[in-house]
Order: structure tokens, then C-alpha cells, then sequence
């Protein structure tokens, strides 16, 4: 630990310290902290980052910015489970304490083999002969490498590649490695804006995990947004998904839509040469939605977890913030296969804290729940509707479903949040995951979700579906 590294982690601790106290003291303070989402413990939060299983234990690092809710120089933060539930704050693993990542930890991903831990991330810098916010120059996105062979430790960072290392025809935005091993090859994505603005996903190849070869550029026939953040690539079932957080869609379907988005594209063919993409299918409808990221657990299943926060977007604001924190991940999903389409759902250790309530036909109704799991299946009279704490209403009619808050002005609940929606599908079943101030809504299986945050004032369900089985768990 180097003299900056001391002084950043003593203004962290009080930060948190003091943010600990005001929960304490104050019933109104710590309303909206999630049960089962994972938060900043002060300040912000955004992508989540190194998520991995390392010996038994699952770690999730995050976007860290603990002195202001409103997001500042990033740092990475660090929760471990046993169970992706139940989670403990282990503090502070990253801070920005090196010339090349002064300005920022930025996003990365873990590698495990054998017994250590490799964490890839983008040191961000600013320069100061370019405009920091120019796409040409003003920032170095070097990638770097720390490991640890603990979980808690972490060793010296190395700088293993630079702008100069990337290829030709790149602005300075290349970053958010994600690492993975394939026969006795390491690949890398990471994410790049060309001097054309067209967004990219670079491949990198390395025998060590320390030098890396830049191998190709995968981007889609036409020109789709002008950069592509956090890229992910992995296989489920019979298919092969480059997933990628795409700024600077417009236009269509996208005015629609938040700001910026995140989907996958299944590829065919070899990421090394010749590959075809597919259209772009987003991870979810929702409103709070960026930047997930996949790992893969000691028994094989592929869980994804997301940053349920949007940046950039001036329609609403956080009341979390005037409390002094700002965001939240998504619950962490398995992904899966079913009849040919890519599904989510949550993840299985969830059943075992779920208590039932209720289950019936037709109608339900639930009061002062604020975390729980609601269900209806068989579906068959193509209409339902279901409003949370009276203002929150997911509805399905004429082939439409809807995610929406009825007085959208109204900040207490939806924040300046409006509607989402997905047109002529058939839906068949929903399950919805609500925390106190969170909502996942999973249609079909999870072929479609819909997340949310939400600032309720009291806690009530009721459902609404002829014929249909309706059952409420509390968690
Ligand atoms: C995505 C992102 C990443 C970057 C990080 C910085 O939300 O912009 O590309 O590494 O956030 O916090």
C-alpha cells in the first residue's frame, strides 16, 4: 500500500462509517436499502465487475464512487456470498493509486486457474493536452492485470497494454476486458468506438494471460451505435452470444427505449475470422438496465448480473440519492436455453427463502410485503393486470405487455420513470421479484424481463387474471 492508497482507504472508511450512522439513526434514511440487491455501502455504485466463484466463494466487485451519490472517480468495491444472497461488504479492493488508473478503476472481469484469482481491468487516465470528453484524444485506457490468490490480497497491479498497443483507426475509448480460456488459448474482449464512431468489439489472444496479440475486430454488417461497452462472450445450449452494452442508438424502436442499451448478438462462425452476427436481442425491457456481465459457477451454470441503474438519463432522478447512495444490481439471473430462445431466471438458492402466502385463482392481493416473489402460470384468457403499491402497473392485453407508472410526475414512486413495453407475444406465465425498491419482472420463463427501481410509499400487490394461478411468496 503506497501513501495515496492509505489516505483514499481512510476517506473511504468514514465515508462509509458515517453513512452506516445515518441508517442507523434514521427510519427514513435507510427506506429504500435493498434486502436482496447488492448497493453501494455509501455513494455510487455502477457495473458490476470480476463476478466469479473462486474457491467455493462468490465475489462481486463493483463500480465504485463512495464519496458522492452522484458517481466521481471510480474505485472497485467487493462483496462475497456463499449463496449470491446473502452478501458481505469486504471493503475496497481496487483504488485508482497508480499513473496508469489515477483517474479511475474502470470496469474488467476475473480469470480463474489454478488457485488464483486474475482481475483485467481499464486504468482510466485523463490527459491533460487533450479534452478528456473528445472522442480523439484525452484519455489513456490502459488495460491491467492484479491477482490474488486469496480472494482478499491483492498483489501488485501490472500494466499490460496501452493506447498504443490497440490497433489502428480507435478514439481513446477502448476499455472493460473480459477474459476467458478456450482449449489452451486466453481470449479477451474488449469494447471500442473507431475514429468513424461505429462501435466494436476487439479479440485479443494470449498463451500467458500477460501478452496479449490483437486478433480482430467483431462488429455488425452496419454501422450500431458508437461504441460498444463491457462486451461479454460465452456459450449457452447450442448457441454462441457476444453481448454488448451499445451507446448512441436513435431513431425506430430506440426512442423507446433508455438511453443506452444492453443485449447480445448470437455469432456464428469464429470470432478469430470469418463470423456472422444476428440482430440484437436486448437482456431486457426494463428501465434500470446497463453493463451485466456473465460468470460461470463451479457447477456450470452461466449467472449474469447487471448494473440496474442508467447513466446519462435526465428523465428521472434517484430519491436514494438525497440518502446518500445511489444504484443497485440486478438479482443475479441464470442463463438458459429453452425451445431455441435465451431465458433468465433467478438464481435457484433463491426457493429456499421464499415462504408462501397464498395461492389461488384468479385474484390476489397482498399487503406490507416489501420483498417477494409473485407468480402466475397458466395464463390462457390473453389479458391480466397487476398493480404494485397502486402505481406501478405490468398489464397485458391484445398482445401487449406493459411495465408502466400511472402518474408519471409523481417522484415519490416512479422517479420520472414512464413505460416499457413488448408487443404481439403470447404471454404465458410472469414472475416478479420486488425488493423495497426493485422490480424484476420475468415473462415467459424469462424469454422477456422487465427491471425497474421503484420508491413505494406502502407495500401492496394485486393481481388480476382470469382463470389463472396467482401465488405470492414472501422472501
Ligand atoms: C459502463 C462504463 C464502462 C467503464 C465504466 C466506468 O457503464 O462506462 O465502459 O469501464 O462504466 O465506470
Amino acid at each position: 500500500m503506497n501513501a495515496l492508497t492509505r489516505d483514499l482507504a481512510k476517506l473511504v472508511e468514514t465515508a462509509e462509517q458515517s453513512q452506516k450512522t445515518r441508517e442507523e439513526l434514521s427510519v427514513s434514511d435507510r427506506k429504500f436499502r435493498e434486502k436482496l440487491h447488492l448497493m453501494p455501502p455509501v455513494g455510487w455504485l455502477n457495473d458490476p465487475n470480476g463476478l466469479c466463484q473462486f474457491q467455493g466463494i462468490y465475489h462481486a466487485f463493483f463500480q465504485y464512487s463512495p464519496f458522492d451519490a452522484e458517481g466521481g472517480v471510480k474505485m472497485w468495491g467487493h462483496y462475497t456470498s456463499t449463496n449470491m444472497i446473502d452478501w458481505e461488504y469486504q471493503g475496497t479492493a481496487l483504488y485508482p493509486d497508480q499513473p496508469f488508473d489515477c483517474h479511475g478503476v474502470y470496469s474488467g472481469s476475473a480469470f480463474i486457474e489454478d488457485g488464483k484469482m486474475y482481475l483485467y481491468y481499464t486504468g482510466n487516465v485523463k490527459l491533460e493536452d487533450g479534452e478528456y470528453d473528445y472522442i480523439r484524444t484525452g484519455r489513456e485506457g490502459n488495460t491491467v492485470l492484479v491477482m490474488t490468490e486469496d480472494g482478499k490480497t491483492f498483489g501488485r497491479k501490472k500494466e499490460l497494454m496501452r493506447n498504443s498497443d490497440y490497433p489502428d483507426n480507435l478514439t481513446c475509448h477502448v476499455r472493460d476486458p473480459k477474459v476467458w480460456k478456450e482449449n489452451d488459448t486466453y481470449y479477451m474482449v474488449q469494447g471500442a468506438r473507431t475514429n468513424e464512431d461505429v462501435g466494436q468489439v476487439l479479440v485479443f489472444e494470449s498463451e500467458d494471460k500477460i501478452n496479449w496479440k490483437f486478433r480482430n475486430r467483431i462488429e455488425s454488417e452496419n454501422p450500431f451505435g458508437y461504441m460498444w461497452e463491457c462486451p461479454d462472450y460465452f456459450e449457452i445450449g447450442t448457441k454462441k452470444l457476444l453481448s454488448a452494452s451499445v451507446q448512441g442508438l436513435e431513431g425506430g424502436i430506440w426512442d423507446d427505449c433508455n438511453v443506452y442499451q444492453s443485449g447480445y448478438f448470437e455469432i456464428e462462425g469464429d470470432i478469430l475470422g470469418e463470423y456472422k452476427l444476428s440482430e440484437y436481442h436486448l437482456w431486457d425491457y426494463g428501465f434500470d438496465y446497463y453493463a451485466p456481465q456473465s460468470f460461470e459457477t463451479e457447477d456450470g451454470r452461466r449467472i449474469h448480473i447487471s448494473w440496474m441503474g442508467m447513466p446519462d438519463c435526465e428523465e428521472y432522478t434517484n430519491p436514494t440519492i438525497q440518502t446518500g447512495w445511489q444504484h443497485c444490481f440486478t438479482f443475479p439471473r441464470e442463463i438458459f436455453e429453452k425451445d431455441g430462445k435465451i431465458c433468465q431466471r433467478p438464481v435457484r438458492e433463491l426457493e429456499e427463502k421464499k415462504t408462501l402466502i397464498s395461492s389461488v385463482e384468479g385474484m390476489l392481493e397482498g399487503n406490507g410485503y416489501p420483498v417477494y416473489e409473485l407468480n402466475i402460470s397458466d395464463i390462457s384468457q390473453n389479458q391480466f393486470h397487476v398493480t404494485l403499491s397502486e402505481e406501478l402497473i405490468l398489464d397485458y392485453e391484445g398482445g401487449k405487455f406493459r411495465m408502466y407508472f400511472t402518474d408519471q410526475d409523481k417522484e415519490t414512486v416512479s422517479a420520472g420513470r414512464s413505460m416499457r413495453y413488448v408487443e404481439t407475444i403470447e404471454v404465458k406465465n410472469l414472475k416478479i421479484l420486488a425488493d423495497t425498491s426493485s422490480v424484476e419482472v420475468f415473462v415467459n420463463d424469462g424469454e422477456y424481463v422487465f427491471s425497474t427501481r421503484y420508491y413505494p410509499e406502502e407495500y401492496k400487490v394485486k393481481a388480476e387474471a382470469k382463470n389463472a394461478e396467482i401465488t405470492l411468496y414472501k422472501i
